[in-house]
């Protein structure tokens, strides 16, 4: 395949930090213990490590092993004492274009009284608490409060249905769960905290809801459990120590879709994954001191949580939330963003790019986006034609193109560019300095560059997962069993010749539709609590715009024939369990599911005859 590297500018590379990516990888792969050592003395800790990696108990590995510490130290505390004091540390961008600011030192104040409330709740290091929050400023400060007395958050996406919070709380066992009255986006509100109050229902452990008037809707309050945030927090002191944790304790737990059918808690420590969200933020990004930086990312994802909160945050930059969508009121809406606030760094989705592609050229040059130095895509591959748009339209061939790739495992960016090193369109390059991967067949034999297969990582790393929340065993046996001693990723990926990798795509039953990752068996246990279906598979299909799209067939029960009827009552049911991004595009019905010879459903053979392909072609992990 022959493809056009795009080298950085000269200009680019003579303001660039690094200058010599190479370098870098060689020092790296050299100790990468020590590389990794050296990322986390740029940081503060409240007691230093005795050892970087203990990896005695194979795949539960440990990172800067008996360090004491809390990312909100660095997040906020050390800003405090630094000089970026009255900086600007959040900005937020309402739905309806009005915009509320916090610097560093009154986002301390917010953390504080949010963290003394917490507590005069009763909530103690070790608890967890689910958020329920949309892009708002308070879902910030929760989580970051949360960090502060070590109670572990549990972020909900605010488009999920109250059956998938049910489960969430159902699995976390919160004491307190965090929402708001409604949420706003292209001027109209839905509801949440009816919602909430729908999704604890008969649950006994969540003692209180905390409810953030932010539409200013009346909502049903229930006596005894529910309280105002601001009844909470403005009786509280804006003054609160930093719980020190060790290194290993949990900062969060994060729903992810996998290939269960209930959805698992990825559990995030706060040691290793502060050094390498702070490490990547910086370096991927080629971070300047007085950058504003936008992640369009919900907090509700991963890169919500690791690039749109904490690693600006550590990094003393200003991060900019946005509460409504791109093209809302008019399809400039994000350029106009851009330009009001002078935002350096862009981090975004394929998809978004490919819509807001569609909407035409004409919207972007209204805009000057002259103060965009780096533009970053995530959540899934980058087809070239989105990447040379976003390039030359977007960002007037002056702006690198970041790639990044890595998952809610892996917690921070993993195959990724150093921004100085020539581009590929379609491809996330290198593996990060310290970071070491290898495409592998079935039998885990490193396949040849140029070829298919699949996506492992070599060595542990500081920000992986450190396992399922109540699920141990699954988590070993879903990325370490096939290779002992090697992570895998579940996604089909090449290398070629100059060593870039390029993702391909799940190799596993999980879909990325509109850059969400969502199993097939959690939209499958969805349709199959509509009384007519017997059995169901879905499978993922690209699609122009939402890089891939859900395709359900169905099995109908005796006495039921497929028609318009119900397939509207299959995919309400989709909206009312898993929201609407879950929702299938088509349903096909069949009178029988393919099965291999132990019942298992062969969704290869259905995508293979869906997309006309051999079904050799299709590579799927099974
Ligand atoms: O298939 C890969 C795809 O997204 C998956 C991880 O999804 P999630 O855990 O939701 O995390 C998304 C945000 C990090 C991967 O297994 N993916 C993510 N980034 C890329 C990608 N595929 C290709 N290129 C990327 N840059």
């Amino acid at each position: 395949m022959k493809t056009k590297t795009y080298k950085p500018s000269v200009a680019f590379l003579r303001q660039a930090t690094i200058k010599n990516p190479e370098a870098e990888y060689k020092k790296a792969a050299k100790d990468y213990l020590k590389y990794w050592e050296s990322a986390a003395k740029e940081l503060e800790w409240g007691k230093p490590w005795k050892k970087v990696l203990d990896d005695s108990k194979p795949p539960f590995y440990k990172w800067f092993v008996g360090a004491k510490g809390n990312i909100v130290q660095n997040a906020i505390d050390r800003h405090l004492a630094n000089g970026n004091k009255n900086k600007v540390a959040l900005l937020w961008e309402s739905d309806s274009g009005q915009h509320k600011k916090f610097t560093y030192a009154e986002l301390d104040q917010a953390v504080c009284r949010l963290a003394n409330g917490l507590k005069s709740l009763g909530i103690k290091k070790g608890d967890r608490v689910a958020i329920y929050l949309q892009n708002i400023p308070e879902a910030a400060i929760a989580m970051l409060a949360c960090a502060k007395i070590g109670a572990i958050h549990g972020i909900v996406y605010a488009g999920f249905a109250a059956h998938s919070l049910r489960e969430w709380i159902e699995l976390t066992e919160p004491k307190l769960l965090i929402t708001q009255d409604a949420g706003i986006r292209r001027g109209k509100r839905y509801s949440m905290k009816p919602t909430a109050d729908e999704a604890v229902k008969g649950l006994k452990c969540v003692k209180n809801m905390l409810v953030v008037h932010h539409s200013k809707i009346d909502v049903p309050m229930v006596k005894g459990r529910d309280i105002s945030y601001h009844d909470l927090v403005d009786k509280m002191s804006p003054k609160c120590e930093t719980e020190m944790l060790d290194s290993e304790d949990p900062l969060f737990i994060l729903y992810n879709s996998g290939t269960a059918s209930k959805p698992k808690g990825m559990v995030h420590v706060h040691g290793g994954y502060q050094v390498q969200i702070h490490r990547t933020f910086n370096w991927v990004f080629d971070v300047k001191p007085n950058d504003v930086f936008w992640s369009t990312a919900d907090p509700g994802w991963i890169t919500g949580h690791s690039y749109t909160i904490y690693a600006p945050l550590m990094a003393g930059v200003t991060t900019l939330l946005f509460e409504g969508v791109p093209n809302y009121p008019k399809p400039d809406r994000i350029w106009e963003i851009i330009d009001k606030y002078k935002v350096n760094i862009l981090y975004t989705a394929p998809t978004l790019l490919r819509m807001l592609m569609g909407e035409g050229d004409q919207w972007v040059k209204k805009h000057s986006l002259k103060s965009l130095r780096i533009l970053g895509s995530v959540g899934e591959p980058i087809n070239p034609a989105a990447w040379k748009w976003y390039y030359t339209v977007v960002g007037k061939k002056r702006c690198p193109i970041i790639d990044t790739w890595w998952q809610t495992e892996t917690g921070a960016h993993m195959i990724v560019p150093l921004p100085t090193l020539p581009l590929k369109p379609g491809s996330a390059t290198k593996p990060f300095p310290g970071i070491f991967a290898e495409v592998v067949d079935h039998d885990g034999k490193k396949v040849k560059d140029g070829e298919r297969g699949l996506l492992v990582i070599t060595k542990p790393w500081p920000a992986m997962a450190r396992t399922f929340y109540k699920a141990e065993k699954y988590f070993k046996e879903t990325y370490f069993k096939r290779f002992p001693g090697k992570y895998l990723t579940l996604d089909v990926a090449m290398r070629d010749k100059d060593g870039y990798f390029w993702a391909l795509g799940r190799a596993d039953d999980v879909l990325k539709i509109a850059g969400h990752r969502i199993g097939t068996a959690e939209i499958e246990a969805a349709i199959a609590h509509h009384p007519a279906v017997m059995e169901v598979a879905v499978i993922g299909k690209p699609h122009k715009i939402k890089g891939e799209s859900a395709k359900a067939f169905v099995v109908l029960k005796k006495g039921f024939v497929g028609s318009d009827e119900i397939s509207d009552g299959i995919k309400k049911k989709i909206r009312s369990e898993m929201g609407p991004v879950a929702v299938t595009d088509e349903i096909e019905y069949i009178n029988k599911l393919p099965k291999n010879r132990n019942g298992k459903v062969m969704r290869r053979v259905l995508k293979a005859k869906e997309l006309g392909q051999k079904l050799e072609d299709v590579v799927v992990f099974d």
